[in-house]
C-alpha cells in the first residue's frame, strides 16, 4: 500500500497581509481532488507568526478548511530564526514563541510509521539552539533511531541540511549550520535517512548525496528573485508529492497547480519590506 504525502511549504499565510492566501486556497482545491494520505506543511506556515499570533490562528483555520489529515513543522517565520543564523533580520527562536506555535499547530517534532517506512519530522529551528526543548528533540531522535528495525527512514524539516555536501563550512541562515548538522547526522549513526525533505528556499530541487535523496519542496506562495538568491533548482510555486512504497522504494515530484501564479516577493514590499 503506497503512502502519499503532499508536501506544502512556505505558505506564508496571514490575516492582516493575506497576499498569498489565494494561492493556498487553489493548492488546497488540488489537494482535495488528489486526496493524499497526509498533507505536511514543512514550515514558514505564516507570514510572520513569530511576531503576530493572529497569523498563526489564521493559518490554522485555513489548513483545517482543507478537510484532510495535516501535520506541521515550524519555520523561521513561525518561530524566529535559529540561534546560530547570522545577520538575519528576524530575532531568534525563544521558548515563548515555541509555546505559541505548539498551541496552534501541535507537536513540532513527531514520527509515525507506515508500511516499510518511519517518517520523522523535526523542528529545524531548534538545531543549534540552547533551549531546553532542543535536548528533548535530540532524545526523541535517538529513540526513533534505536528501534527502526528494517524500516527505511524519511526525514522532514524546514531547512536544507546543505547545498551539495555535508562537509560545507559556511555559516548561513539558508542551511542547517555545520556544527548542528554534524551533531544531527551523528545522531542517526547507521540508521541514516534515505530521504531528507525540506522547504525554506522556495525552490524545488532533487539531488543525491552520499546515497541519500535530498528533496527541496517549493513554496505555495512566492519565489525570491535571482539578484538576492541563487538559482539552485526550479523557481516555481506548487507542492511536492512524495510516495513511499512498502518495499522501501520512493519517489518525489513537483506538482504544478493550474491557476496558481508564481508570485515574486519583490512585488510585495508590504510583506517583509522592499528588497
Ligand atoms: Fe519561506
Ligand atoms: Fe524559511
Amino acid at each position: 500500500m503506497t503512502f502519499r504525502i503532499a508536501q506544502i511549504s512556505d505558505t506564508h499565510l496571514s490575516d492582516t497581509k493575506p497576499f498569498f492566501v489565494d494561492n493556498f486556497v487553489r493548492v488546497g482545491e488540488a489537494l482535495r481532488e488528489s486526496k493524499p494520505d497526509l498533507v505536511l506543511n514543512s514550515g514558514d506556515i505564516t507570514l510572520d507568526g513569530a511576531s503576530r499570533e493572529s497569523d498563526l490562528a489564521a493559518a490554522r483555520v485555513l489548513h483545517d478548511s482543507l478537510g484532510l489529515p495535516v501535520r506541521f513543522l515550524p519555520g523561521n517565520h513561525d518561530l524566529g530564526d535559529s540561534q546560530d543564523a547570522p545577520g538575519h533580520h528576524e530575532s531568534p527562536i525563544n521558548a515563548e514563541r515555541q509555546a505559541r506555535n505548539l498551541a496552534h499547530f501541535g507537536p513540532d517534532w513527531w514520527s509515525f510509521d507506515v508500511p516499510g517506512w518511519r517518517v520523522l519530522g523535526l523542528n529545524a529551528q531548534l538545531l543549534g539552539s540552547d533551549l531546553a526543548s532542543a535536548a528533548l528533540q535530540e532524545a526523541a531522535i535517538a529513540e526513533v533511531v534505536s528501534d527502526l528495525g528494517p524500516s527505511r527512514l524519511a526525514l522532514f524539516l524546514h531547512k536544507p541540511l546543505f547545498d551539495s555536501s555535508a562537509d560545507e563550512s559556511e555559516i548561513t541562515g539558508r542551511f542547517v549550520n555545520p556544527a548542528p548538522r554534524r551533531r544531527l547526522l551523528a545522531k542517526f549513526g547507521n540508521a541514516m535517512p534515505v530521504l531528507i525533505v525540506c522547504g525554506h528556499v522556495h525552490q524545488y530541487r532533487a539531488t543525491e548525496s552520499a546515497g541519500v535523496r535530498h528533496v527541496w519542496g517549493t513554496s505555495t506562495a512566492f519565489v525570491i528573485p535571482d539578484r538576492i538568491q541563487p538559482c539552485y533548482g526550479i523557481k516555481e510555486v506548487g507542492y511536492v508529492e512524495h510516495t513511499l512504497e512498502p518495499d522501501g522504494s520512493h519517489d518525489s515530484r513537483l506538482v504544478r497547480v493550474p491557476g496558481v501564479a508564481t508570485l515574486s516577493i519583490a512585488d510585495f514590499p508590504e510583506a517583509y519590506g522592499p528588497i
